[in-house]
């Protein structure tokens, strides 16, 4: 079939064979497929929408583009853990380590900040030497000897997602339903995890706002994930709000490190340890009720701390920093955003938030641009909170000391102050398993 006779297919409100499917990923990966057909396919894909088959077929066509990783060296059952992007979500920092030290192996491989988004591997490279960039074999090493490696993408896995992903973020055809499906799990199923759980994040600050619709995301993926033989399990959780009080690369390093030490704000704790004990229980670690509790012994001991520490020093990175997190460079400026009225904050933008964060210069405008580490913001208050004016909501941080008045504008705008308080949301929303 010609590649004009696929996408006028799919404009048609067609279904797309998986022979089709896999000829137009393949023709596109090897230069045959021009940018302008795949980004019409892509339109086609977001008006028509794609069923559970192509879905599926899209997939592992994304998955098959590229190298696939072999772990069978890597002893032991191996888990990943992804998120689908949120503000001041350290989870991965905290969870990880947790769940190494209790037995699962975490070979992971993260990414970085997404528009409003923070990415793992820019929060871990504020450690001082810590590389993310490492030899499959060494990385492979690590994950037997520490128990957990965090690396970033492997630039042979999974190139499809690559060529979509940029193509995507220029044609406003990212929030797409099969296109975000395809793009997460082809990049997870190239590498060879046992199990997989996910944390769709949902509400203001991430890529589905509805409820609806990440419920709809995580069922996918999790059936997706289970077809191709991986033990799944999905969480949806809230983000209506920032998760903890740090936005910003190495402020929520930080917070991950009290988190460990038993310090941790309750909405992150109680994430991280939902999050831990899902993972130890897809894991056959036990009832969730044990793996809970093994997940707070973890912390309370301090053994996931040392478990984070060991990792950054096999990384090369400064172990001092996470015992004495005094450590990381703070930033040359700071502003306190005070509120302007007495009352509760009834609820946040968290979008807002996170363009607030890279107004700061926490994150990229452009791909090119330089990341300032210090850099973001520190929440006083949070969501059901009273407060009164001129009290301090949120301190802001950067090396621009112009960068405050827009980011301090656009806070206020985005936090919302009533007479009346807001009722009480849960955090994790749904499973699907
Ligand atoms: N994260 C991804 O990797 N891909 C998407 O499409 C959205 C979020």
């Amino acid at each position: 079939m010609r590649t004009y006779d696929i996408i006028r297919k799919k404009r048609d409100g067609g279904e797309l064979s998986e022979a089709e499917i896999k000829a137009f990923i393949d023709g596109y990966v090897s230069g045959e497929i021009p940018d302008y057909q795949a980004a019409a396919l892509c339109m086609a894909i977001y008006f028509r929408g794609m069923s559970v088959e192509e879905t599926t077929a899209l997939t592992f066509a994304i998955r098959d583009s590229g190298e696939r990783l072999d772990f069978s060296d890597i002893e032991g059952l191996r888990v990943d853990k992804h998120s689908t992007g949120g503000v001041g979500d350290k989870t991965s920092l905290i969870v990880a380590p947790i769940v190494a030290t209790l037995g699962v192996k975490v070979a992971k491989m993260s990414g970085r900040g997404l528009g409003h988004t923070g990415g793992t591997i820019d929060k871990l490279e504020s450690i001082e030497g810590f590389c993310t960039d490492l030899p499959i074999a060494k990385f492979k090493k690590i994950v037997n000897e520490v128990g957990i490696a965090i690396v970033g993408q492997n630039a042979s896995l999974a190139p499809a997602d690559k060529l979509l992903y940029a193509l995507r973020d220029v044609t406003a055809t990212v929030d797409s339903l099969p296109l975000i499906v395809s793009s997460i799990m082809g990049k997870k199923l190239a590498a060879d995890d046992d199990c997989i759980v996910l944390d769709v994040k949902t509400g203001s600050g991430s890529f589905m706002k509805t409820l609806d619709d990440s419920r709809k995301l995580a069922e996918l993926m999790v059936a997706i994930g289970k077809r191709a033989g991986k033990k799944m399990r999905a969480l949806i959780t809230d983000m209506d709000r920032p998760l903890g009080n740090a936005i910003g690369n190495s402020l929520e390093v930080v917070e991950a490190i009290e988190t460990l030490r038993g310090k941790g704000p309750a909405d992150l704790v109680e994430l991280c340890v939902a999050l831990a004990a899902h993972i130890l229980c897809l894991a056959d670690k036990g009832s969730y009720e044990e793996c809970e509790k093994a997940a707070r012994e973890a912390i309370a001991s301090g053994k996931a701390l040392k478990t984070l520490a060991d990792m950054v020093e096999a990384q090369g990175g400064n172990k001092e920093w996470i015992y004495n997190p005094e450590n990381f460079p703070k930033a040359k400026y700071s502003f306190a955003v005070k509120a302007k009225t007495d009352g509760y904050i009834t609820g946040v933008d968290t979008e807002g938030y996170g363009v607030a964060s890279l107004l700061l210069g926490a994150g990229r405008n452009t791909k090119d641009d330089e990341i300032d580490m210090a850099a973001g913001i520190y929440l006083c208050t949070k969501t059901g909170d009273f407060v009164h004016c001129g009290d301090t909501l949120a301190w802001l941080y950067s090396e621009k000391e112009s960068a405050f008045a827009a980011a301090e504008k656009r806070l206020l705008e985005a936090t919302r102050i009533s007479d009346v308080a807001p009722e009480k949301k849960p955090l994790i929303l749904d499973i699907f398993e």
